[in-house]
């Protein structure tokens, strides 16, 4: 199975599966993060923008959204939602984001790729480079990507040392998707970004402290709203410290075309 047979299946549970204290944790770092880069207007394109979790809120503040995806089962469920919702300024298209010709360059005004739709492409470079040609000069991408070293932790715990091995050689592995993805150092994904041309502004990691506590003790915690504040706070106090951001389930870039 390739990534968007495996969104295609998972279409219509997708939204579900995320509606966690842990992933409202790792929203509230993520928002917190994309509202210090917003253009005063314009257009954003949401690439990978599966079921609009961005490309919606986005909407509704105002911004034109081009939301793009391979999957067109993600797209179906993101259309269904802005018709109940009445939203008409986003147009939602199937585009691989490795390959988006369809787009002039130098045409938005911010690219988001949130949900690591980089580490599922197959080709992290092109879609970068895409990226960067799509985007106008000065303004900025934000996206996010798996964390190899919290992978690490994973496999470790699950006693998986040929893919491990593989990972490390590799920076890949295909561990219960079917599918390849890539998983990214912080200082892999700073590559990636310098090698597309961008001024990389900012890395951080969703979230550093809490990917390193079990999941369910993790919701627990966060159950309670004034422990999810604190946490919150301290995730935000913290996540990109250079120290801690390796350690993340997730890794999230900020990028500037110069
Ligand atoms: C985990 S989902 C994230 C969706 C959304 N951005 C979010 O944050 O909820 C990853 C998305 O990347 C999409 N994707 C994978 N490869 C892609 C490609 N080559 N071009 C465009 N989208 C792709 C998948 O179909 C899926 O919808």
């Amino acid at each position: 199975m390739d990534a968007e047979g495996f969104y295609d299946e998972r279409a219509p549970f997708y939204d579900g599966e995320y509606k966690t204290p842990f992933f409202d944790l790792y929203r509230a770092i993520t928002w917190d993060n994309i509202s210090r880069f917003l253009p005063s207007k314009g257009v954003i394109l949401d690439a990978g923008g599966g079921t609009g979790e961005w490309a919606l809120p986005l909407a509704e503040a105002g911004y034109d959204v081009v939301l793009i995806d391979i999957s067109r089962g993600m797209l179906r469920q993101a259309r269904r939602k802005l018709e109940e919702r009445n939203i008409k300024n986003v147009t939602v298209e199937r585009v691989d984001m490795t390959d988006m010709g369809c787009f002039q360059d130098n045409t938005f005004d911010m690219v988001l790729a949130q949900g690591d739709p980089l580490s599922y492409c197959g080709n992290a470079e092109h879609a970068a480079a895409e990226i960067y040609r799509v985007l106008k000069e000065g303004r900025h991408c934000v996206a996010s990507v798996d964390c190899m070293y919290g992978f690490v932790l994973r496999l470790i715990t699950l006693k998986q040392w040929d893919i491990l091995q593989r990972l490390f050689e590799t920076e890949r592995a295909a561990f219960q998707t079917g599918f390849e993805i890539r998983y990214f150092t912080p200082q892999s994904l700073n590559h990636l970004f310098e090698g597309a041309g961008f001024e990389v502004v900012r890395i951080l990691g969703k979230p550093v402290f809490l990917s390193l506590v079990p999941r369910e003790r993790a919701h627990d915690l966060l159950r309670d709203k004034k422990v999810f504040d604190r946490v919150l706070e301290l995730e935000l106090q913290f996540c990109d410290d250079p120290n801690l951001v390796g350690f993340a389930g997730h890794l999230e870039i900020v990028g500037k075309k110069v």
